[in-house]
């Protein structure tokens, strides 16, 4: 309590629009967009480039040791690196979609990344999207979003944005990656997907950009 800079927290569901919006409004806002998500994504790609064993305590403490996570931002775009590493592309592809969400339920792990996380929003202004960011990252944020969508309007979204980028896949293969990790994030132990009981709903499938820009921008205190 008692801080002064701005906090916006969108929480939700894969592939529901989170970024897309959290790029809106820290747009608009001159605010730093923080995606959460891209940081659990390095850590994955971390951890399958060095073999770490995910029931391996030790080995994953030693590995969160050896891990550096930064943002670079610029009006075009922000760009994530892993020790120094611009790893912005790799992250998205579907090897680490497949292995995120079981690395994202490690204790230790969201440890990690929440503490780096409120660190973050510690005097800046901004837009942070995730799972838990209303619960547990910032409780406290001035104004708090849960996503959702139709669950196949978002596997076809997801499904052509892969298939833009070059990707080697099909509709149903994205539909069950999208229902694997909603199921993992809504039922893990270490703060699961839940709306915060603070949090506005948002659903998406039936509202272009533009509106849901709008919608949270007539929500700000
Ligand atoms: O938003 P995304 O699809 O890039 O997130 C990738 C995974 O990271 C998602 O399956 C769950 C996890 N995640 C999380 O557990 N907590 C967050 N705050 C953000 C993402």
């Amino acid at each position: 309590m008692g801080r002064k800079n701005n906090i916006i927290a969108i929480d939700g569901y894969s592939s529901c629009g989170k970024s897309t919006l959290a790029k809106a409004l820290a747009k608009r806002l001159h605010y730093l967009y923080i995606d959460s998500g891209a940081m659990y994504r390095a850590v994955t790609l971390y951890f399958l480039r060095n073999g770490v064993s995910l029931d391996d305590e030790q080995e994953v403490n030693k590995a969160l040791a050896n891990i550096r996570i930064d943002f670079h931002a610029t009006p075009e775009k922000t760009s994530i690196f892993l020790n120094g590493e611009d790893i912005s592309d790799e992250i998205r592809q579907m090897h680490i979609s497949d292995n995120v969400s079981e690395v994202s339920a490690i204790k230790a792990v969201r440890q990690s990344m929440v503490a780096l996380q409120q660190e973050m929003g510690r005097s800046r202004d901004i837009v942070m999207d995730g799972r838990d960011i209303g619960t547990t990252v910032f409780p406290d944020a001035n104004v708090k979003i849960f996503m959702t969508a139709d669950p196949n309007v978002r596997a076809e979204r997801r499904y052509l944005e892969l298939k833009n980028k070059g990707e080697q896949i099909t509709l149903e293969e994205v539909f069950e990656n999208l229902a694997h990790r909603d199921y993992i994030d809504t039922t893990r132990e270490e703060s699961p997907l839940v709306r915060a009981h603070d949090a506005v709903i948002l659903d998406n499938t039936e509202l272009n950009e533009e509106e849901q820009l709008q919608f949270v921008l007539d929500r700000l205190p």
